[in-house]
């Protein structure tokens, strides 16, 4: 079983207090409400900070589906107070559960809430897997961060932060974690074609953040690698086979490729949440294909919004249990 490192640097004067100050509180990002799941509409940001109140399990899956909200930590979440909120509004749960199930197919995170949440669907229980759900990231959060060296150059893909985990954030939560810590001397932010979750919402949240940052377009990524300006890259994960290969945000894998070829790790931080025991390998993962005019409102279009990073060229996945190593059929089993 892996340990967390406790040799950790200390932590830099005044960085935890200024990042706490302006953290992006859980219940900003998606609570429940008597009659509604409200949720930070995510297709809005960086522009307007605007709520959703999403009045059913319909209206909440429309939500997921169209990304007002997103990551797959936070669907599960969302999709946990969805359930809960139609128990209370006394519809029917399995219809629910099925409508939300529907939303999106790749993150795992979506299924496991709703599994978790179907045999006694309460407020108490969702707020609680909520509640769970943030210290886990927390936890990988400090793991992850023992394996930057000082005066790292961090390059991230897609949205990993409190935005996508409804709470302190995954790949996100480990940067800004070893930023506290002195460690971190920038983070180079893929712009994460086609929906920019990149720009717009991981350069928002490290902005908030204070932690410094340069957006930049998919496609500078191999070249700032030969130039020796990234030292790692840390994504977050939709889903992780048994056997470590992990879907990911579309990209991730040319990334890893890119990576791999540099002799540069890569690090995957997730919470077991999102690990699926039961896909022996990245092949039992279904990826979602979305519209393609989300590529090009012009032309004929392909639009997968995820691929798959085999497990070879990763170089650790850290989950709030600790930094798990190759090979990951042994070291992810619980
Ligand atoms: O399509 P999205 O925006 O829901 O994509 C999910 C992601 O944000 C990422 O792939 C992320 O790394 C996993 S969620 C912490």
């Amino acid at each position: 079983m892996p340990r967390p490192d406790t040799q950790l640097p200390s932590l830099r004067p005044g960085a935890a207090a200024a990042a706490a100050g302006r953290d992006l509180a859980p219940e900003r990002i998606v609570r429940l409400e008597e009659d509604a799941v409200v949720v930070l509409d995510q297709r809005r940001l960086p522009e307007e900070e605007v709520e959703l109140r999403c009045r059913d399990a319909g209206e909440l899956a429309e939500a997921i589906r169209t990304l007002a909200v997103r990551g797959a930590p936070a669907i599960g979440v969302a999709a946990a107070y969805g359930l809960a909120l139609a128990a209370a509004s006394g519809d029917d749960v399995d219809e629910a559960y099925a409508t939300l199930l529907a939303a999106r197919p790749t993150a795992v995170n979506l299924r496991w809430a709703l599994d978790e949440l179907r045999p006694h669907p309460t407020p108490e229980r969702a707020r609680a897997l909520h509640d769970r759900e943030v210290a886990r990231c927390r936890r990988m959060a400090a793991h992850a961060a023992a394996l930057l060296p000082a005066g790292s150059r961090v390059l991230t893909h897609c949205n990993a932060g409190g935005l996508a985990t409804a709470g302190y954030g995954t790949a996100v939560g480990a940067i800004r974690a070893a930023w506290e810590r002195g460690l971190v001397e920038r983070v180079w932010v893929d712009e994460t074609r086609p929906l920019l979750q990149g720009s717009r919402l991981t350069a928002w949240e490290l902005e908030q953040l204070g932690i410094p940052h340069a957006v930049i377009a998919d496609s500078a990524a191999a070249s700032l690698m030969a130039r020796g300006e990234v030292d790692c890259v840390v994504t977050g994960a939709d889903r992780i086979a048994a056997n470590g290969d992990t879907a990911n945000k579309i990209g991730t894998y040319g990334l890893a490729v890119l990576a791999r070829y540099h002799g540069i790790p890569l690090y995957v931080v997730a919470p077991t949440s999102t690990l699926d025991a039961t896909a022996r390998s990245g092949d039992a993962i279904p990826i979602e294909e979305r519209d393609g005019a989300e590529v090009t409102p012009r032309f004929a279009a392909r639009n997968p919004a995820f691929d798959v990073t085999p497990a070879e060229l990763i170089a650790a996945i850290v989950t709030e249990r600790g930094v798990h190593r190759p090979p990951y059929d042994r070291s992810l089993r619980p």
